[in-house]
């Protein structure tokens, strides 16, 4: 029987305001490839939202597959990969997390590596720099982690928390690395001991469920939304708008451009139709949160597995 595999790793949303490169929250849009082995590399996209790349061997999924398989001292098989996708490229929406996440679960499946949540995650830190958005990929849920310089991660994720989000997302893209590029290299005392607070607050907010207190905090973040509103056009118009609107609150999500407002359950479409129009160069999504993280199905017929 000829082997294949269907691969679903959902889309995500980091930082949520003062959890920088820390928080994440996956969300139900989805990156989706089917892979079975063949002769040599090859990724058909059958979606909007993927990048056109002439040559596999600089496609970010394969790369992340060939470096899981080099770091376990083996050689991945070539496959033909059929990809089709959700997730808007340069949002903040994790789709460069998505794509690690898929390489390295495409490795992980085709080598029978067995390989934890946790040695995922560890991949794909080591090639985003940050755990945020994969560590949501991967388990699903609410996701607090952290990556230390000597290499350690660490993470915790919740499956409770039932929050709404609707997602600003521009027809522009704004690069993470220019994103990054404005922030500050250090902060002072009194600065970071604000941020980590409004940050310890924003966790217990979400965790208890309190969402109008998290949307204060999600507000409140002083590590990256002070440098980075303004690379992107009408943000302070949107989160202004957003309040009246009725939102807890409105970040930037990820490293942006899109923003991410919490709304009461239940309010999602009314929210979008009292701010539908004002703001045209912004798609209004309402969006909830994914509690599977990675999902594979094997040779079609087989049941889907979650394999975190
Ligand atoms: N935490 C990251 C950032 C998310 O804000 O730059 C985007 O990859």
């Amino acid at each position: 029987m000829s082997k294949k595999w269907s691969i679903s790793i959902p889309a995500s949303t980091a930082n949520l305001g003062p959890g920088f490169d820390s928080i994440g929250i996956a969300l139900d849009k989805y990156l989706e490839l089917e892979v079975e082995l063949a002769v040599e590399w090859k990724i058909d996209n059958l979606s909007e939202n993927l990048p056109i790349v002439p040559n596999p061997q600089d496609h970010l999924i394969v790369q992340a597959a060939q470096k899981t398989a080099q770091m376990h001292g083996l050689i991945l098989p070539a496959c033909h990969v059929k990809a089709s996708s959700e997730i808007p490229l340069a949002r903040g929406m994790g789709s460069s997390a998505s794509a690690i996440v898929a390489g390295i679960e495409l490795a992980n499946q085709v080598l029978a590596l067995e390989l934890s949540s946790h040695d995922k995650l560890k991949v794909a830190t080591l090639m985003e720099g940050h755990p945020d958005n994969a560590a949501a990929s991967i388990f699903g849920g609410f996701t607090i982690s952290s990556s230390a310089e000597n290499g350690e991660i660490h993470v915790f994720h919740a499956y409770h928390i039932d929050a709404s989000f609707v997602l600003f997302i521009p027809n522009f893209e704004l690069k993470t690395e220019a994103a990054r590029n404005v922030l500050p290299e250090s902060y002072t005392r009194k600065v970071s001991a604000q941020a980590s607070a409004t940050a310890n607050l924003l966790t217990a907010a979400f965790l208890s469920q309190s969402f109008e207190q998290a949307g204060i905090y999600m507000e409140q973040d002083l590590f990256h939304e002070p440098y980075r509103l303004d690379l992107i056009p009408q943000s302070r118009e949107i989160k202004a708008q957003a309040k009246k609107a009725g939102a807890f609150g409105t970040c930037i999500s990820g490293a942006g451009p899109t923003l991410l407002s919490l709304v009461q359950k239940g309010t999602e479409e009314e929210f979008v139709s009292k701010l539908n129009g004002i703001f045209p160069d912004f798609d209004l999504v309402p969006v909830t949160i994914n509690r599977t993280g990675i999902v594979v199905s094997k040779n079609k017929k087989g049941s889907a597995i979650l394999v975190h």
